[in-house]
């Protein structure tokens, strides 16, 4: 089979085409690295194209057949997507729109989607399965789930078929070190956590210890990077061997605070992590934990990577020795 993976120079999008390769499956990746690395893309067949771009997009559809597309290519940063929702809007819709106008003109029928447990809003619910209500409270979360409204009805008018996975907290990394989360700018826990402990002159803040939790911090649910690059191959091959359209969560089931995570990683370091509490973030839901029985019976799905210790310690790893 022939994949296409759009967004493939990003986090989660490179350790899927990671993946990919360690199964020989051919893959082509596109990708414009206004935020993903080429350094991260470890196949041969990349095509430096924005998705925006509905003409050059059309051009690699045309020159390679593929079987199926993985969509992760998107913006994903909460605080931003309140205060610039054009962007959100525009481009993840747009950007999703383009690929599925190239799927319809070139017959490609299966398409996986990068969706999030954002696209709930505050949960009713612990743990939040996926009839839970979809009520999301933000524009990021509003485009994953226009996104999937966006697919249903193109299934039912065009027949093309989608698995949307809806991601809990993706953290960790490639364990042998090649690939690794780098954003700029860093927003996400785990490696800022990392940063407070190796860098002398940041401090982290804890945003809020007032909530009601065990301890006042947040509480995510944090799976492996390999773990979800895993279910999109999974769910390829579900669509491609006649399986139904549907969306699925991607979590352990567990959940973490905000001050176990740094308890952790200070014991994986020796060191202790530099940080201050500070006020809570706006948007932040106070626990986010995922049923994933559906996951696990639909795709045969394993959070075999996605033991706490695995994902610290991965990540420690990367941050300790980035490649880009
Ligand atoms: N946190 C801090 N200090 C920081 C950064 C984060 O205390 O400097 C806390 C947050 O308040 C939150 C937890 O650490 O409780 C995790 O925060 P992240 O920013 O790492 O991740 P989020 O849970 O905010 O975001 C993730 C994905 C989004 C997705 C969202 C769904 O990154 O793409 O889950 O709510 F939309």
């Amino acid at each position: 089979m022939k994949v296409l993976v759009v967004g493939g120079a990003g986090y989660i999008g490179s350790h899927t085409v990671l993946k990919l390769k360690e199964k020989n499956i051919d893959t082509v990746v596109v990708d414009n690295l206004s935020k993903g690395h080429r350094k991260a893309v470890l196949v041969d067949k990349f095509e430096e194209v924005n998705i925006l771009d509905i003409d050059s997009l059309k051009k690699v559809f045309e020159k390679y057949k593929f079987d199926g597309v993985i969509h992760f290519a998107a913006h994903c940063l909460v605080g931003e997507s309140i205060k610039n929702p054009k962007l959100y809007f525009e481009e993840n819709l747009n950007g999703l729109l383009n690929i599925l106008d190239c799927m319809l003109k070139f017959k490609v029928g299966n398409i996986i989607f990068s969706s999030s447990c954002a696209v709930y809003g505050n949960p009713q619910f612990i743990p939040l399965t996926e009839e839970h209500p979809k009520d999301p409270i933000n524009p990021y979360g509003e485009t994953k789930f226009f996104g999937e409204k966006i697919l249903k009805r193109y299934e039912e008018a065009y027949g093309i078929k989608f698995i949307s996975l809806r991601y809990f907290n993706a953290a960790g990394a490639d364990f042998e070190g090649r690939i690794g989360e780098s954003h700029n700018p860093e927003t996400h826990l785990i490696p800022l956590v990392i940063k407070s402990i190796l860098d002398n002159n940041f401090q982290l803040t804890v945003f809020g210890n007032d909530y009601n939790t065990k301890d006042g911090s947040c509480i995510r649910d944090y799976i492996h990077v390999l773990d979800l690059a895993e279910a999109h191959i999974l769910a390829l091959n579900y669509l491609l061997d006649g399986g139904t359209s549907d969306c699925i969560n991607l979590g352990t089931g567990k959940g973490f605070s905000v001050f176990e995570i740094i308890r952790e990683l200070e014991k994986i370091s020796g060191k202790k992590s530099k940080y201050k509490i500070g006020k809570r973030r706006e948007g932040d839901p106070p626990i986010l934990v995922a049923d994933n029985k559906k996951a696990k019976e639909i795709l045969g799905w394993k959070t075999e990577n996605s033991g706490i210790n695995s994902i610290l310690e991965s990540a420690f790893k990367w941050h300790t020795s980035p490649k880009f």
